[in-house]
């Protein structure tokens, strides 16, 4: 993390991940790749739970960014930490029960947002990528509209 950055810092968390987070951490990356204007953010994305810590992402939402042909090999699953809460800026959760769980740990920050206005269904319990798939590029979307590029 650089400190001084003057980049938009963006975190996308979820439960475990391994399935939603990193799948918006990188849609939204290769997003900002098309849309020239990577250079002006720092996207990373951790899990509320320490469930799945140093794993893999999961085999459902690699077979999606394998489509974009996305390298994600260098990904582990992460737990957020006090200092990311510190020096991100847009701290964007899946669910609601992300954000319950960030509250509960950090306390109330305007940092925390909802991807959707609605929770994004778990495909780690429903087993249905494609709509987190779609879900996320919606939210992805609606998103960047803040920015104006
Ligand atoms: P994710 O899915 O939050 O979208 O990464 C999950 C992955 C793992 C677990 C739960 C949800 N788990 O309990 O291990």
């Amino acid at each position: 993390m650089y400190m001084t950055s003057n980049k938009h810092k963006v975190l996308f968390v979820c439960l475990g991940n391994i399935c939603r987070s990193p799948m918006a951490e990188y849609l939204f990356k290769y997003e900002l790749e098309k849309r020239g204007i990577a250079d002006l953010f720092l996207v990373e994305s951790r899990a509320t739970s320490s469930e799945e810590e140093g794993n893999r992402i999961h085999p459902g939402t690699a077979r999606i960014l394998d489509k974009f042909k996305i390298d994600y090999s260098k990904k582990r699953a992460e737990r957020i930490t006090s200092a990311d809460v510190r020096d991100f800026d847009y701290i964007i959760c899946m669910d609601r029960n992300n954000i319950r769980s960030l509250e509960y740990r950090f306390g109330k920050s305007p940092k925390f947002m909802m991807l959707l206005d609605r929770d994004i269904a778990d495909p780690w319990y429903t087993g249905n990528f494609i709509d987190a798939y779609n879900d996320i590029v919606l939210g992805i979307d609606l998103f960047l509209q803040k920015f104006n590029y």
